[in-house]
């Protein structure tokens, strides 16, 4: 791409149609904040600084953007308006020569390849300010843009202060631009706070550029801007559409689309069978010939391929080849079952490792436990890890068998080829190749019923 660019993305404002302590910009949408997503739209094209304007809660945003560490952030102590963000970072782009584009923090579903498009035109056509614009339906709330015939910019208005003619204009200003910064560095300084909100509209410096040239997105749901909870969710289920549509083209099958949410951030292999009503979040991998679902969530999970996850839950987990898991499993906080076991009913795995054919079929709680290879926990099974102050680990060897309704009371640990009676208490050590039964003795009483109906009167 010729010439030099720098971004500046506006995340300063409080979004107060948002009605929330969060700051508008770190609102989630499928994975990443609102800002993450603005940020990751820069993929195609290659900025020498990317700038982001924070200023309410600035901290909080800063934090949430801590891991992208080539973001310079910029403070915008009074919110005083979109162009007073952007007078922001004129110290920062002093000798700076190329071109600036500006993005709202807050206009999360524009695709990388509308951003190279608006840079190319702005390029070729050599203009100081490119803008995106669409025709919407519905305007209500966005700044209106007034062309000539030839997409020639005259003005932007806001929404609040049109006439009301001037609001039947159905082209709207994404809040998307492209500048070229010797011209908007020139401009910025002398804006003026004359209008409804008596703020700095950055808006306002089109009528001070020429040529500025209006640009219409294909799509003009990629340019919906977000500033209540409804655009939130109307954004989102566009995010959705676009990520399963993209899965299914790479080989995954949706049995019922509209019922599963993807986060952007998962990834699924190939001859992925997603059943209904399955959400994957996070950093979640979902190996190929997998079925999950129905009725699943997975968060922050690696699942091996050819596994099947029935109505269950799993978050920091991990999963081996051809595992079963379900129905009504919980798999929580780095879980890490290995190949070919079975996970069954009402069954909670946490921070515990499994090695491979281990079964715990039902109805068992194992907890910071470690176990081998082909060990088989019998039904009800607990290990009681926790003694109100602090947790404790339980190690069971290969080929171990817990009797059902079993209680391992840690620390404790069994060797290889122990079997543990039904119903066992195990508070001691257990060694290689044991039987251990820890419960009371049966005792019998023969004919005990006929006897005590004898001694009584109405026997
Ligand atoms: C803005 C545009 C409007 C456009 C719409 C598109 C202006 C004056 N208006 O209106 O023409 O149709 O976006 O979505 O620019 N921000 C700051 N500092 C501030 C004020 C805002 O950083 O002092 C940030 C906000 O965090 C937000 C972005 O700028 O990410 C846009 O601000 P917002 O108040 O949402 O502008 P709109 O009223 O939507
Ligand atoms: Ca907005």
């Amino acid at each position: 791409m010729a010439g030099k660019l720098a971004v500046v993305v506006l995340a300063a404002g409080k979004g107060t149609r948002m009605k929330s302590s969060l700051p508008k910009v770190l609102h989630p949408l499928g994975g990443r904040s609102l800002v993450e997503c603005v940020l990751d739209s820069l993929t195609d094209v290659d900025p020498t600084h990317r700038l982001v304007v924070v200023g309410y809660e600035a901290d909080q945003v800063r934090t949430a953007l801590a891991h992208l560490t080539d973001v310079t952030f910029v403070e915008q102590t009074e919110q005083l308006g979109t162009g007073h963000a952007v007078q922001q970072v004129l110290p920062h782009l002093q000798d700076f020569e190329g071109d600036l584009l500006v993005l709202n923090g807050d206009v999360p579903l524009l695709r990388p390849a509308t951003l190279r498009q608006l840079l190319e035109v702005h390029q070729t056509r050599q203009n100081e300010a490119t803008l995106l614009t669409a025709q919407f339906l519905d305007p209500t709330g966005y700044g209106r843009v007034f062309c000539n015939d030839d997409d020639v910019v005259t003005e932007i208005i806001e929404h609040r202060d049109c006439t009301e003619a001037q609001r039947q204009n159905r082209r709207i200003n994404a809040g998307v631009y492209c500048f070229k910064w010797s011209a908007l560095s020139k401009i910025l300084p002398a804006l003026k706070a004359d209008n409804d909100q008596q703020e700095y509209y950055l808006t306002d410096v089109v009528k001070d550029m020429t040529p500025v040239m209006a640009v219409d997105v294909d799509d003009a749901q990629e340019i919906q801007g977000i500033n209540n909870r409804k655009q939130l969710a109307e954004a989102y289920s566009i995010l959705q559409d676009r990520i399963k549509d993209e899965w299914m083209a790479a080989g995954v099958t949706f049995l019922e689309p509209d019922t599963s949410t993807v986060d952007i951030t998962v990834q699924i292999e190939s001859d992925v069978i997603i059943e209904p009503q399955t959400h994957l979040r996070g950093n979640t991998v979902i190996g190929s010939g997998c079925r999950i679902g129905p009725g699943s969530l997975i968060e922050n999970s690696v699942i091996g391929s050819n596994a099947t996850i029935l109505y269950s839950t799993l978050s920091d987990s991990q999963v081996g080849d051809g595992v079963r898991v379900g129905p009504y499993a919980h798999l929580r906080g780095q879980a890490v079952v290995g190949d070919n076991c079975r996970i069954g009913n009402f069954v909670e795995i946490k921070k515990s490792t499994l090695g491979d054919r281990v079964n715990v079929a039902h109805l068992s709680y194992l907890g910071d436990a470690t176990l081998g290879n082909q060990v088989n926990v019998g039904a009800g099974t607990i290990t009681a890890n926790y003694d109100g102050v602090k947790k404790h680990p339980t190690v069971i060897g290969d080929r171990t068998k817990t009797g059902s309704n079993s209680v391992l009371v840690a620390p404790v640990t069994l060797g290889a080829d122990v079997t543990v009676g039904a119903g066992s208490v195990v508070t001691k050590d257990v060694a290689d190749d044991s039987l251990v039964v820890a419960r009371a003795k049966q005792s019998t009483i023969p004919g005990w019923r006929s006897q005590r109906y004898a001694q009584s009167d109405d026997a």
